[in-house]
């Protein structure tokens, strides 16, 4: 009998895997229609704002206010919180006043670095219809009915909050009991008593407005029953940003950089799913959820986050500013010409309205300000950011070898290996197949000789297995999340029968960050790190292909409040151990599937399961922008498309645009066919290996980006704008892209494209100008350019893995803007120079400048090299001003 049953388990387990891989997404997924609180915030109509502020309760400290709005049609009192922050940053909260229960907010120190400095706030009017704020140089015009606020920067309003009166609050309540028969009480005066009772009761109630609306305390999406034991208890707002006609960000989407209007569409989806073969250009949700957006005109960028983790839904309208009420609340809008608008509208479906207001003014302020409240993207280590070879799966240890030699012999170099699932006991992670990987060091020991390094997978689901120590441990401790009724949570995944650690439980993150310790994770070296995939989570027959909404985790709280950090933890607890096992020493590699704000701060994503079709390969450029503005600097799409089998072209085109994205990982489905360089045709395979080997020799160029990034926050990956930020002509513009501000990137994403047109901005650092120009772009050509004006750090030597390169010199490519003159790191007023950037002063380094190359000088320029550095060569060139690379 049970011989029976763990073959029938067995059986269904394939069938369910079967079904994953071969179902068709869409149905999958729940549209608008389908989701009780997006239908309910989506058929609000503007202008019709029940709320007002109660001036008498206003509470006035030197940088906050906070006052009760009130809903006039239910009497529900919120309770509103508005801050300054530091760095032209505003904090708009708005919670209920009297909740029945605390409302799930994400604790500060997870996804908020800290608590946000304040910045003063000055009254600088209080009249009877509103009161003005003023915020270093802006204005915050909170206005008492309806309830809106507004924030003037300068003189230019940019940013306004229920202009449409779309706020809607779903208070707890408690749940109408249903209505019995009609049954005569025993004793009839008893029956009077009580219904008195009752009606008093009423009185003191608060009305709901939307009682009669079906979907408040359950719903049904296909066969999944969703109890909601607490009601309905969605929140959304407007947020309006007058002035823009763009505006960019909450990733993850496979869209267009410049976000479209959701008018004929669903609205933008934020809920972390594992979509199966995922359509392009359409507003579905994807693995992971940022819900931060930017609009940006010539004049400046603003932009907000959302801080919310629960499902959210986004709408986006282009209209036209209320010039009269921008005229009434200040003089402030001259002109009669109309003045564009962007109204978007967000809505989740639980916690409380917690909104960041960034003022910017321009792109590299606001991305300051977010960096500020989330953090920045870690500096990863120098072998993350060279090129890893992935694939589902390197089947044993000697197929590892043999890779490994093959990209050696024919002198492709690579950093990095991985092992996707089938390396494992059965998918049980931190664990290895004994016949496949008898000697997992010794495998492990084998690459890193020559500087590399490996990486293993390791899901958050844990196979239901009493002999599997991990799942026992947890289940033992407690540590699994729990269904609706309190049992261990148990759905399927990879393994089969599966339960998942409670990842939202600081506790449980300790204990997985310990399984990293060399003690614990039998067969693992310093040189092992470690990818998460799966941690939307996955659940192959769960709704949506995830946990149930009414999931328990840890202090009360429902999947419904935290689905969307789900997979931040779970990356953010597997960097902790990876910190922890070397005593703070080693600084983490760790790739993510899922994720939300903050997972910067842990590692890398990537875009997970595309397709390896030129459609994949064009949408993989804004996909990474938007990550990138999104504060997801380290992100990369896979090379070569994880399904399907690329042909040598798209795949060479790939590799190519790959190797001039921040993340380079090649990686394929288990049904294709085997696809490393070395396999390919001897033309495409050189080209393939010059496009690898381009990458090492920038390798000092993109650490310093990533250097900056991790002081600034700045994009590494940027759209044209960033640095142009009054050129029209790119505010669109996603099929090329700068590094930093020195190089301009326009990859070939066309089938048979034997040049391209490439637009070069600024008037004084290209030779072209502000205007297109045809580039021949044959298969063994990239359009790199690097900017007149800016310098660029170069190591010529490629070597096998970049810590072979480690002491290799330099060669700084100095391209002269029309001028005649270039400025960069290490040069600084005509003098070369370094020092040392680690602030413990520890770390030295055996690198020099051997090389020099000056482009678009005609004659030797005067440059002072400092007497420590030994330059071996100075080349100058009189090429055009913009040099291609
Ligand atoms: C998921 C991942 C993919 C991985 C596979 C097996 O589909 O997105 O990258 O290869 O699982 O682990």
């Amino acid at each position: 009998m049970a011989a029976t049953t763990i073959r029938l388990s067995y059986y269904l387990c394939c069938l369910l895997l079967i079904v994953q891989v071969h179902s068709v997404n869409r149905d999958n997924f729940k549209t608008c229609d389908q989701s009780g609180f997006c239908k309910r915030h989506r058929s609000m109509q503007p202008g019709n704002s029940p709320y007002i502020v109660l001036m008498d309760s206003l509470k006035i400290s030197s940088s906050q206010i906070s006052v009760q709005l009130l809903n006039t049609k239910t009497n529900v009192r919120l309770v509103l919180d508005l801050y300054g922050l530091q760095g032209n940053t505003a904090r708009v909260k708005i919670n209920e006043l009297e909740p029945l229960k605390p409302r799930y907010e994400i604790p500060v120190g997870d996804v908020l670095i800290g608590e946000p400095k304040q910045q003063d706030l000055k009254v600088l009017d209080k009249g009877a219809g509103s009161i003005t704020l003023g915020l270093e140089d802006n204005k915050i015009v909170v206005s008492y009915s309806p309830f809106r606020i507004d924030f003037i920067a300068g003189e230019e309003p940019v940013v306004s909050i229920n202009a449409q009166g779309l706020l809607k609050f779903e208070h707890f309540r408690k749940k109408p009991e249903a209505q019995p028969e009609e049954q005569a009480p025993a004793n009839p005066i008893e029956g009077e008593e009580k219904k008195e009772e009752e009606g008093e009761k009423k009185e003191e109630e608060k009305k709901p407005d939307n009682e009669e609306e079906p979907g408040l305390w359950e719903e049904t999406y296909k066969s999944f029953h969703d109890p909601k034991p607490n009601g309905p208890a969605s929140v959304g707002i407007d947020v309006s940003f007058p002035g823009f006609e763009n505006v960019y960000g909450i990733p993850e989407h496979a869209e267009s950089m410049a976000l479209k209007t959701t008018k004929d569409t669903d609205p933008y989806r934020l809920f972390n799913l594992d979509v199966f073969e995922y359509e392009l250009y359409n507003p579905m949700a994807l693995y992971g959820s940022v819900p931060v957006m930017w609009a940006h005109n010539e004049k400046s960028t603003v932009g907000i986050y959302w801080n919310n983790a629960a499902e959210t839904w986004i709408d986006i309208r282009s209209t036209t500013a209320d010039k009269n009420f921008f005229s009434k609340i200040a003089d402030l809008v001259k002109g009669n010409t109309e003045m564009a608008q962007m109204d978007t509208h967000w809505f989740s479906e639980s916690g409380v309205v917690d909104i960041f207001v960034m003022l910017g003014p321009r792109p590299k302020d606001v991305f300051k300000q977010y960096a500020a409240l989330t953090g920045s993207t870690e500096l990863p280590p120098l072998f993350a950011i060279a090129y890893h070879q992935c694939r589902w799966n390197y089947n044993d240890q000697d197929d590892v070898k043999n890779v490994d030699a093959n990209m050696d012999s024919f002198d492709i170099p690579y950093d990095v290996i991985w092992l996707d699932i089938e390396h494992t006991n059965g998918k049980r992670y931190f664990t290895w197949d004994a016949h496949k990987f008898p000697s997992s060091k010794d495998m492990i020991n084998g690459v890193a000789v020559k500087g590399r390094k490996m990486v293993t997978i390791v899901d958050p689901h844990l196979k239901r297995d009493d002999n599997y120590n991990v799942y026992t441990d947890a289940k033992n401790r407690d540590m699994m999340v729990k269904g609706g009724g309190g049992e261990e949570y148990e759905g399927w995944c990879w393994p089969g029968s599966s339960s998942w650690p409670d990842f939202i439980n600081p506790e449980v993150r300790n204990w997985w960050a310990s399984k990293f310790q060399y003690s614990e994770y039998g067969g693992s070296t310093p040189d092992l790190y470690i990818w998460n995939d799966m941690n939307e989570p996955s659940v192959f027959n769960g709704p949506e292909i995830t946990f149930h909404k009414d999931v328990q985790h840890y202090g009360g709280t429902e999947n419904r409040d935290v689905h969307n950090l789900y997979g931040f933890y779970v990356q953010k607890a597997t960097a902790e151990g990876i910190l922890m096992r070397s005593n703070n020493e080693q600084r983490p590699f760790v790739l993510t599937r899922a994720f939300f704000a903050g997972s910067q701060r842990f590692g890398a994503v990537w875009t997970g399961d595309n397709m390896g079709e030129w459609s994949h390969l064009k949408v993989s450029n804004p996909m990474l922008l938007t990550l990138n503005l999104a504060g997801i600097t380290f992100s990369g799409a896979d090379v070569g498309g994880f399904f399907r089998n690329p042909d040598h072209e798209l795949q060479t085109r790939w590799y190519q645009a790959g190797s001039f994205q921040p993340f380079f990982r090649a990686h394929a489905h288990i049904d294709t066919k085997r696809r490393e360089p070395f396999l390919l045709p001897e033309e495409n395979m050189k080209i393939v290996r010059e496009a690898i080997r381009k990458r090492y020799t920038y390798l000092p160029f993109w650490y310093t980006l990533f250097y900056h990034g991790f002081r600034s926050g700045e994009t590494v990956m940027s759209p044209l704008w960033v640095t142009y930020p009054e050129d029209k002509s790119t505010f669109e513009m996603d099929d090329e892209y700068l590094l930093g501000s020195s190089l301009l990137v326009k990859p070939i994403t066309e089938q048979g494209s034997v040049g391209t047109s490439v637009y070069f901005p600024g008037k004084d650092e290209s030779y072209a100008g502000s205007q297109n120009t045809y580039v021949n772009a044959p298969l063994d050509k990239i359009p790199v350019f690097q900017r007149g004006g800016s310098i660029v750090p170069r190591k010529m030597r490629v070597r096998r893995s970049s810590s072979l390169m480690a002491s290799d010199p330099f060669t700084l490519i100095i391209c002269l803007d029309k001028q005649g003159e270039a400025s960069g790191d290490f040069f600084k007023n005509n003098i070369l120079q370094s020092s040392n950037a680690d602030p413990s002063g520890k770390g030295s380094t055996k690198e020099w400048v051997e090389k020099l190359i000056i482009v678009g000088y005609p004659k030797l320029p005067q440059v002072s090299i400092s007497q420590l550095m030994a330059i071996h060569s100075l080349y100058i060139t009189a090429m055009i001003v913009t040099a291609e690379c």
